[in-house]
């Protein structure tokens, strides 16, 4: 319901308040929502926020498995996001019980498992260790030497990392729909038209256009790359949202969206679900709330806190 004579933004603030609520954005969320929250960051710094923070209600813009490793690592915390149907593509493929099957099935190949944390709890519990695009060529270099790694379910993400470790890994074949649109002709393309700008990518994006690429990175390491370089103009070949971040970060340097073959940009429909309304409102109704049964929270709460201690 809102507050007679505040405006939304204050509405969420003063909500915020009253909850004791910290509100944590991912890079990819709308610029209203940017400006507001406590901390905004990729899913590695989100996660260290999350483990970290002494609010008792955590608001989390973002996707649904991104509350989700929230409340997994804050069981007695109340977890909410704005929108409870804000999924993820790549979490999508590769649900817990054909995960759990494959494992049954090849159980002589003895896999670690390393999940991306795009993925949801239920695969986040099977799994021996959990990596960002952050902290992935650590964790997969710390993984035991004598071990099969199964890598799940980023094909792209594990392809980039096998090539920076030498590292071979079983890749579930999954990927992200909002940077598999981005393609060897359309990245080509912005670079004949900006030649001086680095093209930064992140590495869900395909081989043939992380090739192209100058850079490959977590969202969050985009900051710090465009910031350290002497370059004024990036081509920032991820999803939209990420522009405002280093617009906001870097207010004299320009960044230029890539471009897929059929938009100037790309957006995910899923992180763009999330708006200032949604967000009032769960912090007013304390819903939707994320709830995960014990049995499964606790067991996906051992390799998220392996990956924290790693990436330390
Ligand atoms: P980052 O952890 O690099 O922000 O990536 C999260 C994500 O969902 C990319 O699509
Ligand atoms: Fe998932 Fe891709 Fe959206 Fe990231 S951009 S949340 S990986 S669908």
């Amino acid at each position: 319901m809102p507050i007679a004579g505040l405006d939304l933004a204050e509405e969420i603030l003063a909500l915020k308040r009253e909850r004791n609520a910290v509100i944590l954005a991912h890079n990819y969320q709308i610029r209203e929502i940017q400006e507001l929250a406590d901390y905004v960051g990729d899913s590695l710094g989100l996660s260290r926020q999350a483990a970290a923070t002494d609010a008792e209600v955590i608001a989390f813009c973002g996707v649904h498995f991104m509350g989700e490793t929230a409340k997994i690592l804050n069981p007695s915390k109340t977890v909410v996001i704005p929108d409870m149907d804000a999924g993820c593509s790549l979490s999508d493929s590769c649900p817990p019980e054909k995960l759990a099957a494959f494992l049954r099935e090849h159980a002589d190949r003895n896999y670690y498992v390393i999940a991306y944390i795009n993925c949801s709890a239920g695969v986040k519990a099977l799994s021996d260790v959990i990596c960002t695009s952050g902290n992935a060529v650590r964790i997969v270099e710390a993984a035991p030497a004598d071990r099969n790694i199964l890598f799940v379910p980023d094909q792209n993400l594990g392809a980039w990392v096998t090539e920076q470790t030498g590292r071979p890994m079983e890749l579930w074949r999954g990927n992200c729909y909002v940077h598999v649109e981005f393609t060897r002709a359309s990245i080509e393309r912005a670079r004949a038209e900006w030649p001086d700008a680095p093209i930064v990518a992140h590495p869900e994006c395909t081989h043939a256009v992380r090739l192209l690429a100058d850079e490959v990175c977590s969202t969050e390491k985009m900051i710090s790359y465009c910031q350290d370089s002497p370059s004024k103009a990036f081509v920032i070949v991820t999803e939209s949202g990420m522009l405002h971040r280093l617009r906001r970060e870097m207010p004299d340097k320009v960044f230029i969206p890539g471009p897929t073959d059929h938009c100037a940009c790309a957006d995910c429909r899923y992180m763009k679900m999330n708006t200032l309304e949604k967000l009032r409102d769960a912090l007013a109704n304390l819903a939707p709330e994320i709830l995960i049964p014990e049995s499964i929270r606790a067991r996906a709460e051992l390799p998220i806190r392996r990956m924290l201690e790693l990436s330390a």
